[in-house]
């Protein structure tokens, strides 16, 4: 349970909120590289209720922008893309991807107006589909070195999906492994080579994942934090079958990284557009094969509208709920897509639950933990001191789901993702 001030303090990140500010000094994701490829030349991006433009100029470089133009305010959206910039259509004054304003061509020949003009301007790079920013003061921190950071481009797929919701609720979702066993309920286990792309739909040592999820309800989870976060340990025990070991991991600030087969495993971050909204944005990282991203993509416009990303299945028509379907196939009655289940448990809250209202149990212990290590990282950056845990030398991070031997299964979580790493063209040992 947190007091509603400390509920503020980790939900709210517009304006000079703290936790923005924390948020802030990190790379954030701002857009995926495929909101880009089409004819429109500049997109609107919304990142702690900052309005802004994205673009890339005529040398491949990415900018982002305040998207209100600096001399009347126009929407740099509708901007053109030419002269080594944005131009605005409204009487033409010209911006480079650092806001140096290049041109005003309806101002006097000898004018040097331009160069006291200042446009607000994030630096930006491109990983692997995803554009990140960074918003925060001074030099942008070092990138870190995560596997969907190393990974060749064809070894991953980026994608991204709208969620109705304050961000940390978001989070919260994601680091809290005990939902699993009842949110994603299937009460018939598919065969996993149909669920190439989707969550829950492989077996680890042959057995199902949906049927040990199914059969053990009560996991033991031990929380450890590391140099990047949380590693966060859930132990299904499953008597003379061995012990069943998820290993997913909290990449402060705002980040998960979770398995989802014994080959790929998810990077997914949420990030505020607002206080009331987010996106999670996601690489899937393959270690062996190349990704289909054809077939992941599919999948995933099938359930999201371009180009907002918002989902088919939302508050609005109660996330497609069906009693019948509740009763005889899935325990949420949502359909087969956990993705749906995720938002509803995201969404349903509220648009900012108020935390004050909980009632904390022993499977929330990753949740306890993490909040803990968010004040107190909001409270450093609020004393000017630096935030933690960055650096690229940030690596991994071990994320297996695998199952141990009944009576030796202490540590199989290395030997599976030193297994993993070995089978791998690209990956190194972390
Ligand atoms: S408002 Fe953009 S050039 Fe005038
Ligand atoms: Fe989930």
């Amino acid at each position: 349970m947190l007091s509603v001030e400390q509920n503020q303090r980790v939900t709210q990140t517009c304006g000079n909120a703290p936790a923005g500010e924390l948020l802030r000094r990190y790379w954030q994701p701002a857009a995926l590289v495929d909101e880009l490829a089409d004819d429109r030349p500049a997109v609107s991006v919304e990142l702690f209720g900052e309005q802004l433009v994205l673009f890339r100029d005529e040398k491949g470089e990415y900018g982002l922008l305040d998207r209100h133009c600096s001399h009347r305010g126009a929407d740099l959206c509708f901007g053109r893309l030419e002269g080594g910039g944005l131009r605005c259509p409204f009487h033409g004054w010209l911006f480079d991807i650092a806001g140096k304003c290049l041109e005003q061509p309806a101002e006097p020949e000898n004018s040097n107006f331009h160069t006291k003009i200042n446009h607000t301007a994030y630096p930006c790079i491109e990983r692997n589909g995803m554009i990140f920013a960074y918003l925060g003061p001074g030099n942008p921190p070092p990138f870190p070195s995560f596997d969907c950071f190393v990974a060749p481009e064809e070894f991953t797929f980026a994608f991204k999906g709208h969620i109705d919701a304050n961000w940390l609720q978001a989070v919260e979702v994601g680091i809290d492994p005990a939902h699993a066993s009842f949110l994603h309920r299937f009460f018939e286990d598919k065969d996993p080579d149909e669920g190439y792309g989707q969550q829950f739909r492989d077996s680890t040592d042959e057995i199902p994942v949906t049927k040990l999820l199914r059969e053990v309800v009560r996991p033991i989870i031990e929380v450890e934090e590391t140099n990047s976060g949380m590693s966060i340990k859930t132990l299904r025990d499953l008597g003379n079958a061995g012990m069943h070991v998820r290993v997913t991991n909290l990449m402060f600030p705002n980040a998960i990284v979770i398995p989802m087969s014994n080959e790929m495993t998810i990077s997914q971050w949420h990030v505020p557009i607002n206080d009331q909204e987010c996106y999670w944005y996601a690489i899937f990282t393959d270690f062996e094969r190349k990704v289909n991203r054809q077939a992941m993509r599919d999948q995933r416009l099938a359930l999201y509208t371009l180009p907002n990303y918002k989902p088919l299945r939302n508050r609005t028509n109660a996330w497609g709920y069906d009693p019948k379907e509740q009763r005889t196939q899935t325990y949420t009655g949502m359909g087969m897509d956990i993705n749906v289940h995720d938002n509803w448990a995201v969404e349903s809250p509220g648009s900012i639950f108020d935390r004050s209202n909980e009632h904390l149990g022993t499977t929330d212990k990753a949740i306890i933990a993490y909040r803990k290590l968010l004040l107190s990282a909001i409270d450093s950056v609020a004393l000017g001191k630096a935030a933690p845990k960055q650096g690229a030398a940030l690596k991994g991070p071990l994320s297996v789901d695998t199952i141990g031997a009944a009576d030796n299964w202490e540590g199989c979580w290395i030997e599976c993702d030193m297994a993993r790493r070995d089978r791998s063209p690209w990956a190194k040992e972390i």
